[in-house]
């Protein structure tokens, strides 16, 4: 790799190597002797263990940079959030999403493997499966699924991971430090505009729902075919108790314990009201956090699709899996809702009501929410930051 740098004493004192060519700096020689094919040992080595050893290998690599950014990302959301950063928050996020697309269409590449070219090494992994990856599970874990939330199988990580103490100090760091869902839920809670002293955005919505529900009724009960009648007083009833789920609290705590709900009652209140706001220049951001969020929820479903699917095509749905699993049937059980940590976002629409009973902004908050990183920044300059909220 050519060095466009001219000062190369600096690159030395910092620790780069001299004359280091490329092999050297990706360190390839360790990457690239990694391949040990087992079935090699054999007189009979068979082709295919070789690409199913490098998939794995690059699927590992991208989980290590998915769980890089992901990292940053949740430190950039607890540090002092600004809009500078929330750009690089997007960024970050995007490049997840991007990293992810490539890793649900992997699987296809593994799939021109036949089943009995499979079968002719799958002997040599007992007890190896990727039940037992950790990054999987640090991802996971980091996104914020739950362990309660979990299938319950093999929970105990000694019984997955035998003596790898450090792994499971890791894995088990991970369930206690601050997921991205968590943080994401701080600064949701921090939405400008739901302080009740303010514009008071879930009073305005409460009162705009009201209002729709009454305006439906009345024209349910005008109806005169009475089958049409039965029906809209029927979903106008299913309605009402849904607007309840999300305006009692007490309602909404009970889904948060049965695990239909995630988000705290607040955070929820942010993220609809950032949906109803987003062209406001304030939201534009925010509302593509989410939006990028829900992508990430997304393909780690297919993902997980792709995978059960292929799994079914290579070892049926009867056989247990390497790790000792019910292998196909466990894996098509993650594919619940149990397993999507951004849940809640996805269920949004069920809340959402036409535009024309949105509450409009007052004059002040939608200053508020017109403000740019540079007027902001200009403000905090000029010494105006009290008004200024520091999400
Ligand atoms: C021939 C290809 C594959 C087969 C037959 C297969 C089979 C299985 C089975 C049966 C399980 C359930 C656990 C067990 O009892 O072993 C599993 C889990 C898993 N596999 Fe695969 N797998 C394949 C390829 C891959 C690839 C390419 C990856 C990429 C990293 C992968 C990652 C995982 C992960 C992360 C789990 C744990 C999933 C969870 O617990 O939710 N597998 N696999």
């Amino acid at each position: 790799m050519s060095c466009p740098m001219n000062n190369s004493q600096d690159y030395e004192q910092l620790g780069a190597e001299e004359g280091m060519i490329y092999g050297e700096y990706l360190m390839l020689d360790k990457i690239l002797n990694a391949q040990r094919m087992l079935s090699a040992r054999s007189n009979r080595p068979v082709h295919d263990e070789h690409l199913f050893i490098v998939i794995h290998q690059a699927y590992e690599l991208w989980f290590k940079q998915i769980i890089y950014e992901l990292d940053s990302i949740r430190y950039l959301f607890t540090s002092s959030l600004e809009e500078s950063q929330t750009l690089e928050i997007l960024k970050r996020l995007q490049r997840i999403v991007l990293i992810l697309k490539v890793l649900v269409d992997q699987v296809m590449i593994l799939e021109t493997m036949t089943p009995l070219d499979f079968m002719e090494f799958r002997g040599y992994l007992r007890p190896a499966s990727g039940f037992q990856s950790m990054q999987f599970r640090l991802l996971e874990n980091k996104l914020g699924v739950r362990k309660e939330h979990r299938v319950k199988y093999n929970q105990d990580y000694n019984v997955v991971f035998g003596d790898d103490k450090d792994c499971i100090n890791e894995i088990e760091k991970s369930e206690t430090e601050p997921a991205l869902t968590d943080v994401v839920q701080k600064w949701l809670e921090r939405t400008p505009g739901l302080e009740l002293d303010g514009f008071n955005f879930w009073g305005k919505f409460k009162e705009a729902v009201q209002e729709l529900l009454k305006t439906d009724r009345e024209a349910a009960e005008k109806e005169t075919n009475k089958r049409i009648r039965a029906f809209k007083l029927k979903d106008l009833e299913q309605r009402e108790e849904i607007y309840e789920s999300v305006f009692n609290p007490d309602v909404h705590q009970a889904l948060v314990h049965r695990g239909e709900r995630r988000f705290s009652h607040k955070a929820l209140q942010g993220s609809i009201m950032i949906t109803f706001y987003r062209d406001e220049p304030r939201f534009s951001q925010p509302h593509q956090i989410l939006s990028l969020l829900m992508d990430i929820d997304s393909l780690i479903t297919k993902w997980r699709y792709n995978h059960v699917l292929m799994v079914q095509r290579m070892i049926g749905s009867s056989q247990l899996g390497t790790g000792g699993s019910s292998g196909y049937h466990y894996l098509r059980s993650t594919l619940s809702d149990r397993y999507k940590v951004f849940v809640d976002l996805f269920n949004l629409s069920t809340f959402l009501i036409p535009r024309s009973y949105i509450p409009p902004l007052t004059d002040d908050i939608r200053s508020q929410l017109s403000l740019t990183w540079g007027v902001k920044n200009k403000r905090r300059e000029n010494g105006e930051s009290k008004n200024v909220d520091s999400r």
